[in-house]
């Protein structure tokens, strides 16, 4: 049996300081991809040495791309140009990553090779139809397994052409898969999103000298360009400073600045809806980073309340919602969610998840198919599974800053795969927090 982590949170504290959470997972992904299959050598700053986004690097690896790094988050990528790669030796392993395997789906599906992907159990689970229905209308052959899983087995075809495709669902993934592939059709590829998503693609691929067309909802590339080298710095990640905003906006007395993080307006859903819901957030020194806006926050505890959840802002915190689960059980009155089922097939139900771990603490949790209902109050002490969601662990270490006894928390490895060094750093903060290796 693997062996698990547990994390023992106990109750109370406050958080105070002044960090820097690492980089960006979304960002560092594209990075690796991109600097890849651009000419010349890309030098990444803020990388994020964490699983999933090391999965990428070591696929691009597998294919014959020289990365040096990562080293204190500086990564240097020799890249091979757009039909440079090679196949691999083996199955690329992507682990955790959802975000690896739909976008290099996307990006494999017009090379010249076979090549398969495979991922972890969790991995195994998540629905990839979402992303081989519409590459196969652009003429790419994808083996899933019958209920549209990983494995996925990608051959090489002739060559792709451009779809104009409508995405049923709001997904960055989708979005960036197919706009990957377009890189290798013929003519336009179109993806029109139903709301929008994380834009760190457009910008990247913008940023390495692409042309990425805007209208109205949707966005397109035409094929058969090249990609220039450039230096990415990556911002620290809005979603792990999700963690601390909310431990602070809880805990009384806290008082804690986040630097350098990611403030794309695609992301940051987190600071709207917490602010509606009475936090205190300042954004200071705004400025830009290779096409990316930033910002310092300092965030105070302040009393919260709870809110109707606005359907805009789902996918605009789509990552941010077990940290907000837990703003919402400290929260006066009740926080209402609707319009996320897609929460729903994240590395785990995170609904599911987080209502029962919820009512384990003795919270008032109702799941709905599309979102849940929580009623604010008391949080006991207890013990919740966080299923090997990284999201979820952290979200549960955080609600112990105002439960009424110990938190333990099962299966905690997978916060290495978007937040190596959390333990530490939320410590250091004031997290009463300590972990144990347990068979
Ligand atoms: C991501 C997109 C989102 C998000 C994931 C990262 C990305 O997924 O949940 O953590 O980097 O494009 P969906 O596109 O499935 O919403």
């Amino acid at each position: 049996m693997a062996r698990k982590l547990l994390f023992r949170v106990s109750p109370g504290g406050r958080l105070s300081g002044d960090i820097r959470v690492p980089g960006d997972k979304s960002i560092s992904h594209r990075a690796i991809m991109l600097g890849s299959l651009a000419e010349g050598t890309t030098r990444v700053s803020g990388f994020l040495e964490g699983d999933d986004a090391l999965a990428t690097l070591r696929a691009f690896r597998a294919m014959g791309v020289r990365i040096e790094g990562p080293e204190a988050g500086r990564v240097t990528i020799h890249g091979v140009g757009m039909h440079g790669l090679q196949a691999p030796e083996a199955p690329l392993d992507l682990g955790n990553s959802g975000t690896s395997m739909r976008l290099l789906c996307g990006l494999l599906a017009g090379q010249g090779f076979e090549v398969t992907l495979i991922g972890d159990e969790s991995l195994s689970r998540r629905p990839m139809k979402r992303v081989t229905e519409p590459l196969a209308r652009m003429g790419a052959e994808i083996n899933s397994t019958p209920k549209g899983t990983a494995p996925l087995v990608i051959r090489p075809v002739d060559g792709l052409r451009g779809i104009d495709y409508d995405m049923p669902v709001a997904s960055a993934q989708v979005k960036s898969c197919l706009l990957l592939a377009g890189l290798y059709a013929e003519g336009e590829t179109r993806v029109s999103e139903p709301a929008p998503t994380r834009d760190h693609t457009e910008r990247m691929l913008r940023g390495f000298g692409y042309e990425v067309g805007i209208d109205g909802p949707q966005r397109w590339v035409r094929g058969g360009g090249r990609l220039s080298a450039c230096d990415i710095d990556v911002p620290a990640d809005i979603s792990s400073a999700a963690f601390f905003l909310v431990g602070a906006s809880i805990a009384e007395g806290s008082d804690l600045t986040l630097r350098h993080v990611g403030m794309n307006p695609t992301r940051d859903g987190v600071i709207n809806i917490l602010r509606a819901m009475g936090a205190d957030i300042e954004v200071g020194n705004r400025r830009e980073v290779g096409g990316e806006p930033v910002a310092d926050l300092r965030v105070r505890a302040a009393p919260l309340r709870g809110i109707r959840i606005p359907e805009d802002q789902v996918p605009l915190a789509i990552d941010e919602f077990p940290a907000l689960f837990v703003a919402a059980a400290c929260a006066e009155g009740e926080t209402v969610l609707t319009g996320a089922e897609e929460l729903r097939v994240k590395e785990s139900d995170r609904i599911q998840v987080m209502a029962d771990g919820l009512q384990a603490l003795g919270v008032r949790a109702e799941p709905t198919p599309d979102g849940i209902v929580i009623q604010g109050g008391p949080i006991g002490g207890g013990r919740v599974d966080s299923h090997g969601d990284h999201r979820i662990a952290m979200a549960f270490a955080m609600a112990a800053l105002r439960a009424d006894g110990e938190i333990l928390i099962d299966d905690c490895a997978n916060v290495n795969t978007s937040f190596p060094g959390f333990v530490e750093l939320a410590a250091g903060c004031g997290l009463a927090i300590g972990q144990d290796d347990h068979a």
